[in-house]
């Protein structure tokens, strides 16, 4: 398949990146993106929506056209893919129908805030991050692609400018991990994600991992179960270990706390 390509904001390194990158996508995103939309929106398949292109759009959106520009979206838009999916209407649909009806709000389009079916088309590895068992609860609709991601501005993904910026995101909605804490946990220096999965994971909590190894990647030394100056194979200490009693079982606040200085034994 030959695809041509354009670079909306002129950079040419962000051309070789993305080049690599789309020519992946040719062969599983693009086609089943429209699949999937027409799929998800039957209304727009129905009356046969079509592609209009980025430059219909951005008369009315001028905003949102200045501000996609920047995007890591924009760097892999196509000139003209083979059915038409580009710019805009990768993520929002084929607008023919909101165009001529003069656009409005819920008229013939796709707002991926409420529906991210766009989205998987092209990340299908994230709805499958969304199934695992424990998971933050996007495919039911009580949260949004939308409320983690600013997908029109240039740092689609949270840690692109720093770590403070994904627990800020984090603490928006747990502002018990937030603190100020006495005893403050310096892990959470290096960010939620250290410690969790963001989209979903097989570990209860969304923990990367329920064993020792969570913890032990930073306080590991050689004279372990010695963990800093305390012997962890003590017997109040190591029966429980062996029981499996992970390390959280008994430095019960992970993030911070107020009452001891070993996170609350
Ligand atoms: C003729 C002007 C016009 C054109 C062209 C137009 N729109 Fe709109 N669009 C609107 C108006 C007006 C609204 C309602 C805005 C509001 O109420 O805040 C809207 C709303 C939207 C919404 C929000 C829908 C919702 O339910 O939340 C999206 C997404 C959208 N447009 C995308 C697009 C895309 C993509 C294109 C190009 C295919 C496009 N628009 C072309 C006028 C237009
Ligand atoms: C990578 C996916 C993606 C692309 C490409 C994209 N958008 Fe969006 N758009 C979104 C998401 C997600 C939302 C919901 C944002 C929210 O609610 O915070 C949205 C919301 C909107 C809205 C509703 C108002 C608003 O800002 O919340 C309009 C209008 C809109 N987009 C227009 C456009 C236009 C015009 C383009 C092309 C220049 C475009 N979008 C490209 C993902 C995308
Ligand atoms: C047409 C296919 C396509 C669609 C549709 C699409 N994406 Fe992407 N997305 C990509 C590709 C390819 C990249 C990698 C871009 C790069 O690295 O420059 C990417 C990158 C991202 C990133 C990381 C950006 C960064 O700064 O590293 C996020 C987050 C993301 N997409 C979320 C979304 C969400 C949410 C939606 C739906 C609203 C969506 N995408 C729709 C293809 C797509
Ligand atoms: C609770 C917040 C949150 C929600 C909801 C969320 N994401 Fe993310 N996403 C993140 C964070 C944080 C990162 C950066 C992870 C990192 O750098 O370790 C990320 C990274 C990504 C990336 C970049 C690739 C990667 O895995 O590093 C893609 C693509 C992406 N998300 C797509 C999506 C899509 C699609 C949705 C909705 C279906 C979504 N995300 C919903 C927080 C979220
Ligand atoms: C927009 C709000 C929002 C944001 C932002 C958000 N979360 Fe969540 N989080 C939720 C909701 C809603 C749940 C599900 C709670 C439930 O099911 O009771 C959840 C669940 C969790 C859980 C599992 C809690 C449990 O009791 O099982 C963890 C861990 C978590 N989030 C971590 C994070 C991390 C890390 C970030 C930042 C990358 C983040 N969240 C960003 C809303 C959010
Ligand atoms: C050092 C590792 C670590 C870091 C870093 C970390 N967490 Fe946790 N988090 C945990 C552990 C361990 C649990 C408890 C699991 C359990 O009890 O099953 C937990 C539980 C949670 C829960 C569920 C709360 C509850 O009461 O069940 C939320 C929400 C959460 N973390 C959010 C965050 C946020 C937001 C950040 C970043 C500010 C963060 N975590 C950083 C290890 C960590
Ligand atoms: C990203 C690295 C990192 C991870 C992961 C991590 N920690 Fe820490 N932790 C630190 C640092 C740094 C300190 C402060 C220096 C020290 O006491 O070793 C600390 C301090 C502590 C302290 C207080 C020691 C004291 O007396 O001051 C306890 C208890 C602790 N961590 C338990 C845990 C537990 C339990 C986990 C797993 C849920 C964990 N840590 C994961 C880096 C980490
Ligand atoms: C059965 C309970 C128990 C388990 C499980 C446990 N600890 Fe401890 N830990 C303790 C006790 C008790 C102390 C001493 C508290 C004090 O000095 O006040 C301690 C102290 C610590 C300290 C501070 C050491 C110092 O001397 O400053 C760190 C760090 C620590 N543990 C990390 C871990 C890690 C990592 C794990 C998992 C591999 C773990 N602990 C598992 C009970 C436990």
């Amino acid at each position: 398949m030959k695809i041509k390509y354009f670079i909306i904001n002129g950079a040419k390194k962000a051309a070789f990146g993305s080049l690599i990158c789309f020519a992946a996508l040719c062969a599983w995103g693009v086609p089943s993106a429209h699949a999937l939309v027409t799929a998800k929106a039957p209304d727009l398949a129905k009356k046969k929506a079509t592609y209009v292109g980025l430059d219909t759009c951005v008369t009315c959106h001028e905003k949102q056209g200045r501000e996609f520009k920047l995007s890591a979206h924009a760097r892999i838009s196509p000139a003209k893919a083979e059915d038409g999916v580009q710019g805009c209407e990768a993520c929002h649909g084929p607008g023919s129908l909101h165009v001529d009806a003069g656009g409005g709000k819920g008229v013939a389009i796709i707002n991926p805030r409420k529906d991210p079916s766009t989205c998987f088309a092209c990340h299908m590895e994230k709805k499958m991050e969304f199934r695992l068992p424990y998971h933050h609860p996007v495919l039911e609709g009580k949260m949004s692609c939308a409320d983690c991601h600013e997908l029109h501005g240039p740092d689609a993904k949270p840690s692109a400018t720093s770590m403070e910026g994904v627990n800020e995101l984090c603490f928006k909605c747990h502002k018990d991990q937030q603190g100020p804490f006495v005893f403050e946990h310096p892990a959470l220096r290096e960010g939620c994600t250290t410690c969790h999965k963001v989209h979903g994971s097989m570990a209860e909590k969304m923990l990367q991992s329920r064993t020792f190894n969570l913890c032990l990647k930073c306080h590991t030394q050689a004279n372990f179960p010695m963990i800093n100056r305390t012997n962890h194979s003590t017997s109040s200490t190591s029966s429980n270990m062996i029981r499996g009693v992970a390390c959280w079982g008994c430095h019960t606040k992970p993030h911070g706390s107020n009452f001891d200085k070993a996170l609350e034994y």
